[in-house]
């Protein structure tokens, strides 16, 4: 990566004249079928800039998973920037697991001339959400609903790398159902900065314009553009095969006595230790000091169970084997900790609420 950043171009993408940016956008827009592309810095700042792009004129209200990323953990972003509100929908017809055309529809707020509301403008999804992914026909659902409804849909395709593979399809086959679509490079890609946001010409070029307005517009980003480039091209390729390792290792965690609050679909695992004896904080504190692993908090409260595992192409079999063989041990010593009547096994139900898994 490092000597292809020395090679690539020095240009400035401000007057959009970097050879290696021109050339990412190119890619990415014909992988995602759509007229163009915009590199940004970060998901945050892709998602933002669908939203502020897509919604000109208030009142209007997105409508968006309650376990939504754009919702909870972008600073409130929607509010400031865009002027909207957010309508937060629970996935309830289907478990849990992700949002339906039904679960869409119960809270979908219609343009009806009653001045009390603010009707839904945009539907926004987040595919994979906490590694799970929606099934390419759900989505295909929901954009046949906003379309009807004569409504933008956008999605927060941060992972949808992952949901590709984890679904057999193109990337084509999820994004050319959306209006926008935000593709995070520096998150199962391993490029080392920055977000992609598609989308119709138009739109791309107002985006184009609230990114300098932010401070967003960077001038040589030539060697981001062209290392992200080739992690879309070698990383993605290799993503079954970390799923697969993320699959084996909740498997180890679930042989020695842990759950799972999230079913494992693609490459994360959520493991609670709820009913184990194993404290997170002593996991944490052990594992780093004797494998060099680094998961979670050291300083956890000891009420908290539960710590997402997110594995990467670069995360060996041999560093999940370490993992897995050091809370093994951990856990038989808190069971026989346990039958001897030291130290009784915390069984908090932890911060998140626990998945009922199908
Ligand atoms: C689903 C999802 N969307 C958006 C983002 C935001 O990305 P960034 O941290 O690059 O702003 C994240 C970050 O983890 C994410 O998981």
């Amino acid at each position: 990566m490092f000597s292809l950043m020395q090679r690539a171009s020095r240009g400035d993408d401000v007057y959009e004249e970097d050879a290696s940016v021109r050339a990412l956008e190119q890619y990415v827009a014909e992988l995602a079928g759509h007229d163009a592309a915009l590199f940004c810095a970060s998901g945050t700042m892709s998602n933002q800039l669908a939203f502020r792009a897509s919604l000109l004129q208030p009142p209007a209200s997105i409508l968006c998973d309650t376990r939504s990323h754009v919702y909870r953990y972008e600073a409130g972003g929607i509010a400031a920037l865009s002027q909207a509100t957010v309508y937060a929908a629970q996935a309830l017809a289907n478990n849990g697991h992700h949002l339906t055309v039904q679960d869409i529809a119960r809270d979908f707020v219609v343009d009806d001339r009653d001045v009390h509301m603010a009707p839904t403008r945009l539907i926004s999804l987040e595919n994979t959400l906490d590694g799970a992914v929606m099934p390419l026909q759900e989505m295909q659902a929901i954009a046949a609903f906003a379309r009807s409804n004569n409504v933008r849909l956008h999605l927060d395709g941060a992972r949808l790398w992952n949901a590709t593979v984890a679904q057999g399809c193109s990337l084509k086959d999820f994004t050319k159902e959306c209006d926008s679509v935000s593709l995070c490079l520096s998150k199962g890609l391993g490029a080392p900065i920055g977000s992609m946001l598609v989308g119709n010409k138009a739109l791309i070029q107002k985006a184009r314009h609230f990114r300098k307005m932010m401070g967003g517009g960077w001038r040589q980003a030539g060697g981001l553009a062209a290392v992200a480039q080739w992690c879309i091209e070698n990383v993605w390729p290799t993503m079954q095969e970390t799923h697969d390792l993320a699959a084996y290792l909740a498997k180890g965690l679930v042989q020695h006595g842990a759950k799972l609050s999230v079913p494992v679909e693609t490459n994360m695992v959520f493991l609670d230790l709820a009913g184990t004896g194993v404290q997170l904080s002593e996991f944490s504190t052990q594992l780093e000091a004797e494998e060099g692993i680094k998961i979670g908090s050291k300083e956890a409260p000891r009420d908290q169970t539960q710590v997402r595992l997110v594995l990467h192409y670069q995360i060996s079999k041999e560093a999940i084997d370490r993992l897995l063989a050091a809370f093994g041990v951990m856990a038989a010593k808190a069971r026989s900790n346990s039958s001897n009547g030291v130290n009784p096994t915390p069984n908090s139900p932890g911060g998140r609420s626990a998945y009922n898994s199908k």
